[in-house]
């Protein structure tokens, strides 16, 4: 039925368990439930990338060819080595042709300052970039020639699926809703005030409200969330953002009512984790006279050599 309707994910292995057969696929099948592929096992993507260039490469070019990519609804995202620049054309078809669900290819130079705008622009397929992502049962649209998404958070977003149930909740750094709509499609929280001060990002939180059908859950507000962050109402604070997230801890800390929990997102040289990170959290307890409690510290994903993206959650009385 997958292979009829277009949906097999063919790159991703079929995978005998006992008792079932996961089938990959991109999108629900009718009548079907979907589920998140906890280990997917891929095929080996840059033989075949490399194959499909074999005859217009040397063999130097050949070892810098990228070794992975992401996708992102139709879109395929691309960093290339930029001593191989002038291939970028060649290795976006060659990409195209290896996933013909996908319409276009973009080169990805990177993410830059505080609204986190990609520098990305099209090497292949067609100029139109606006896509729909879907993972975990929600559906995020966006563009990601001009807007973030980072597939190494998904373990992160579930987690976010996992909590909030019943909470009022402020989401400071919302984006397009990256953990905003997981908990809000998942655990239903009485409200979520989702704050965002990128323009285009917020334009597609309001319409990702609307697709995922929560907007009696989630308020957005496009603003910046150093002055637009409420006070004093919160059992939930999301700092989903790192590099500067800790000037913002007093705002997060202001938000909790007695007994909140915060996640404190943050980047961190390795050799300092997580005693960092503990640190800026007790010092802005300090600075609110309030006490605040460690429960978990994680490592979301390897940010850049020798440096972390981790997360800690805290409770605030
Ligand atoms: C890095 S993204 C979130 C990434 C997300 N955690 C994920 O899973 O991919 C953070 C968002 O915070 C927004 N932002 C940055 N500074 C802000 C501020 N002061 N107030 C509100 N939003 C802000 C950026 O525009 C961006 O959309």
């Amino acid at each position: 039925m997958a292979l009829q309707l277009g949906l097999l994910d063919r790159s991703r292995k079929t995978i005998s368990k006992e008792g079932y057969v996961e089938v990959p696929v991109t999108g629900p099948l009718p009548g079907l439930e979907a589920r998140l592929q906890e280990a997917p096992d891929f095929y080996d993507k840059n033989p075949e990338l490399a194959d499909l260039l074999a005859d217009s490469i040397s063999r130097v070019e050949r070892v810098l060819l990228p070794k992975g990519w992401s996708i992102l609804g139709k879109v395929i995202i691309v960093k290339v080595d930029p001593e191989i620049e002038d291939l970028v054309g060649r290795i976006g078809e060659a990409l195209l042709d290896m996933y013909p669900r996908c319409s276009t290819v973009l080169l990805d130079r990177g993410i830059e300052g505080k609204l986190r705008e990609p520098d990305r622009k099209v090497i292949a397929g067609s100029a139109e970039t606006e896509t729909v992502h879907r993972e975990d049962g929600v559906v995020f649209k966006l563009d990601p020639r001009r807007v973030m998404f980072s597939p190494g958070n998904l373990r992160e977003r579930m987690r976010m699926g996992s909590l909030g149930g019943g909470e009022t909740v402020v989401d400071m750094f919302a984006g397009i809703g990256y953990f905003t709509l997981p908990m809000a499609v998942h655990s239903r929280p009485n409200r979520i005030v989702a704050i965002e001060i990128n323009p285009i990002a917020y334009g597609y939180l309001v319409e990702n409200v609307r697709l995922n059908h929560v907007e009696d859950i989630v308020q957005p507000i496009l603003g910046d969330c150093a002055v637009a962050t409420p006070k004093g109402i919160a059992d939930r604070a999301l700092m989903g953002y790192v590099g500067t997230t800790d000037q913002y801890l007093d705002a997060g800390i202001a938000a909790l009512r007695p007994g909140g929990v915060l996640h404190y997102h943050q980047t961190v040289p390795e050799k300092l984790y997580p005693r960092r990170l503990e640190e800026d959290l007790a010092e802005a307890g300090e600075r609110a006279g309030r006490s605040v409690k460690i429960e978990r510290c994680a490592r979301v994903k390897k940010y850049s050599p020798g440096i972390l993206h981790a997360v800690v959650d805290a409770r605030v009385e």
